[in-house]
């Protein structure tokens, strides 16, 4: 994880990471910093703790020059304190880099470093880069060069950036298995894991690829390949969408991109007709369909599923991802793996989808990054649309992946227009949805904020939205919750129902309705208080939050939305930061 920035250019370099580092704080928080080129002298601050705290701290958006590197971090080798933050330097503090990944060889290169008379100041694993820099530019080394020589030696996944005051006026950047993109503003250029970080300024970007090389500087920006030869790249244009990446007037990001979900369904179905009929026919004509996904991604898939199945009478399974690589034995070049990652980051997503493409598989993938890893080596790629997503926990990129799993299955019966306009339609629903249940669920929250452990269930089409709900509810307000089932209750969790436990029961006038509400009576004879999300009332019901009635597939769409609104008033009321859960991270890049 971990987010990195270099910048080189005409103005204050400083305050443009400071903003940039903000931008990149979904990525990691535990601690940040900051290093400069400035009148001869390398500066850095870093502290532990979120940016605000560092730069209260250490006053980091003061920092003198016009070109600096800067990082934010979510620890991985070392904990969170002031030595273990980046940048970290060579033994004589003349070179500073910032890195994203983990370099599995450090213990061996570290050995080796100290044994040649290094020392080191950090846990951490990236202070082995600076040293391994630090050797090479005594051999009178250009910074390229150098990067060049070292890149090679590191195992198994990088995106650093190094700055040096033996070869100033430059930032040299490398990647391998992290993203690492370079923007381009004539004389500002920027450098990033994400373009986030420097869309406000320019939209013009070159994604690199694996172990090419950047030398920024402030009037021109290069690329090497592994060799060191000159390459060619073409610079490609962000939507608009991504130059915003503010709050707008809400108070959090979670609670703007939920309010943006009626838009994000417009924005989603914009898609090329004839590409999704092409895509579903692959998907019918496969021997074996695998869906990979993480987290609310493969709750997205498993709705997904269910439409396959119900649309396209195409049975696939959904893989966590993590687990994926246990079953690559039967993977083969009949397979085709639907990807699914907001970021196209997630380690594991892009482990897999790498697995399965070595085994010949085909890789379809759908993010939200058109630029990203995960969408780089699939041989197919649908994009969400959302614009960016900031808040930690998905909420508006989940909408978009039921929309395109909607879109998808509809296209297998050649109906993609329907589907289009069925969704269109859905957007006023969505709206209301959200506008009739925000303040109610605000003062439900108030009422359950002190309860440790809620229990989600549904049946069928609507039960990813279940562990969709409890996954919401317990990484933004640190609650217990499980999503499960409604008819596996009995099988065990029944017994941990006592008096006024909250079971939120998914149970839309739909096929599931009677068996969903039988289960949900069962919990309430044993003292639980039934939350019921649904648009047809019944007297079982301690709590009801109502929803749009529409047509029966499309309830895991709106069946979702007052379940994002729960978890964030909860985490809310109970003061924790819902754009910031604790140990978390937006782009989980490491496995
Ligand atoms: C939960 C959440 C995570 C992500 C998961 C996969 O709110 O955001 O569970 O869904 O880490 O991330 P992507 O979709 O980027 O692969």
């Amino acid at each position: 994880m971990c987010g990195i920035i270099g910048y080189c250019g005409k103005k204050l370099a400083a305050p443009i990471l400071f903003e940039a580092l903000k931008c990149l704080e979904y990525r990691g928080y535990d601690s940040a910093g900051m290093a400069t080129l400035y009148d001869g002298q390398l500066l850095v601050e870093k502290d532990a703790g979120k940016i605000d705290e560092v730069n209260q701290k250490h006053n980091l958006e003061a920092l003198p020059g016009n070109m600096a590197i800067g990082h934010t971090r979510w620890a991985t080798h070392g904990g969170a304190t002031q030595a273990n933050a980046h940048p970290h330097m060579d033994c004589h503090s003349r070179l500073a880099v910032v890195h994203n990944g983990i370099i599995e060889n450090y213990q061996t290169l570290r050995h080796e470093l100290i044994k040649r008379g290094h020392h080191f100041n950090s846990e951490t694993d990236t202070e082995v880069i600076p040293h391994l820099l630090e050797e090479e530019m005594q051999n009178g080394c250009a910074l390229e060069q150098a990067v060049l020589t070292v890149a090679p030696k590191l195992k198994e996944s990088y995106a650093f950036l190094a700055l040096s005051l033996d070869d100033p006026g430059k930032i040299v950047g490398t990647r391998k298995n992290n993203p690492l993109l370079a923007g381009i503003d004539g004389d500002n250029n920027y450098v990033s894991s994400d373009a986030l970080a420097f869309s406000k300024h320019t939209r013009r970007l070159i994604t690199l690829g694996h172990t090419e090389v950047v030398v920024l500087s402030s009037d021109r920006v290069e690329f090497l390949d592994a060799e060191g030869n000159k390459l060619v790249k073409q610079a490609i244009e962000l939507d608009e969408s991504w130059a915003d990446n503010g709050k707008n007037g809400y108070p959090t990001f979670m609670l703007k991109e939920i309010m943006e979900e009626p838009e994000v369904i417009n924005k989603t179905v914009q898609q090329d007709e004839r590409k999704f009929t092409e895509m579903a026919l692959d998907i019918l004509r496969a021997r074996q369909v695998i869906i990979a996904a993480c987290g609310t991604s493969r709750y997205a898939a498993l709705v997904g599923r269910y439409l396959f199945s119900k649309i396209g009478r195409k049975f696939c399974d959904v893989v966590m991802a993590s687990e994926f690589s246990y079953f690559a034995d039967s993977v083969d070049k009949n397979t085709l793996v639907i990807a699914v990652s907001q970021s196209g980051e997630t380690a594991d997503v892009v482990e897999g989808a790498k697995t399965a493409k070595a085994a010949g598989a085909e890789i379809m993938s759908i993010v939200n990054r058109p630029n990203s890893t995960l969408a780089d080596l699939s041989h197919q790629v649908i994009c969400l649309k959302c614009g960016p997503e900031v808040s930690v926990a998905a909420t508006k990129a989940f909408i978009s992946q039921l929309a395109i799993f909607y879109l998808l299955s509809f296209s297998m019966v050649n109906s993609f227009s329907k589907a289009a306009n069925q969704l269109g339609d859905m957007c006023s629903r969505v709206s209301k949805t959200l506008n009739c249940n925000n303040g109610r669920l605000y003062e439900l929250s108030h009422q359950l904020k002190d309860r440790s452990d809620f229990y989600y269930i549904a049946r069928g089409i609507n039960f990813a939205i279940a562990s969709e709900g409890a996954l919401k509810l317990k990484e933004i307000s640190y609650i217990h919750a499980e999503g499960m089932p409604a008819g596996e209750l009995k099988h065990g969790t029944l017994a941990l129902i006592e008096q006024g436990t909250p079971v939120v029961v998914i149970c839309p006038a739909d096929y599931t309705y009677d068996e969903t509400l039988n289960n949900a009576i069962e919990a309430k004879s044993r003292g639980a208080y039934i939350i019921a999300v649904s648009d047809r009332e019944s007297e079982i019901y301690d709590y009801w939050i109502k929803i749009p009635r529409v047509d029966e597939i499309i309830y895991p769409m709106v069946a979702v939305i007052p379940l994002q609104l729960l978890a964030y008033h909860m985490a809310i009321s109970r003061g924790c930061d819902p754009d910031k859960p604790r140990n978390l991270a937006k782009s989980v890049t490491v496995k």
